[in-house]
């Protein structure tokens, strides 16, 4: 079982596609370093070996039909190997966990894009990390339409990309309710905004947690 005996801070970064989690994930980054942090940056699905091919599986393999549980499972061992591995000790050490998506990407994903009922998510939760929940939450919110818009820049569409706009819909409006329902940890930041004013707002609520 796992056991939030942590010493460090565990930092997840969310939002729908082309929110630019990637390019605020480095500013952070670069921001605690610089104020004499041990940072560490990782993401899920990934961030172990077994991670990146479920990653791979999950993202690329457009022709395996895998079905809505399946993939809410494979995600959740894609998570418990992150977690055992990389996750857990890294706070037990003491270091800031920076991560690209966790587990409420699951409930705007596969809950809300898929329609898997949030009972089942939940008890996947329960039983992978008990006792975790990230410290703080950044949730880089913006219209579904900019967001798709922005991504169809970066290449060919992956699985989940190839969704249509009503599967965002329901993930952002997921997304929007659990930083309704947990203000304290979840901390919505307007992205449709140039890049200057999304990192002051960064920054000043990393200062705010006293992290910078
Ligand atoms: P990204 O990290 O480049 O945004 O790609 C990861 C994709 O995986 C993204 O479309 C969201 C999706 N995803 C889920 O559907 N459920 C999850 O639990 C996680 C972590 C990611």
């Amino acid at each position: 079982m796992i056991n939030k005996t942590q010493k460090g801070t565990f930092i997840t970064l969310e939002g729908i596609e082309g929110a630019g989690k990637s390019t605020h994930i480095r500013y952070i980054h670069e921001l605690l370093s610089q104020a004499g942090k041990k940072v560490l940056t990782t993401r899920e699905p990934g961030g172990t070996d077994l991670g990146e091919r479920i990653r791979d599986i999950l993202l690329m393999q457009h022709e395996l039909n895998i079905d809505a549980e399946s993939e809410l499972l494979l995600m959740f061992a894609a998570r418990s190997q992150h977690l055992k591995q990389v996750i857990l000790p890294a706070l037990a050490n003491g270091i800031i966990v920076l991560c690209d998506r966790f587990t409420d990407s699951t409930y705007a994903y596969q809950g809300g894009g898929r329609g898997v009922v949030s009972e089942k998510i939940d008890r996947l939760a329960n039983l992978v990390h008990p006792n975790l929940k990230p410290d703080l939450t950044l949730l880089l919110d913006l219209p579904v339409d900019i967001g798709l818009e922005r991504a169809s820049k970066n290449g060919e569409a992956d699985r989940f990309e190839s969704e249509a706009v009503l599967f965002f819909e329901s993930a952002r409006q997921v997304y929007l309710n659990i930083a309704i329902a947990d203000p304290g940890r979840v901390k919505v930041v307007n992205a449709i905004r140039d890049i200057d004013h999304i990192q002051q707002e960064i920054k000043s609520i990393l200062q705010e947690h006293k992290l910078c």
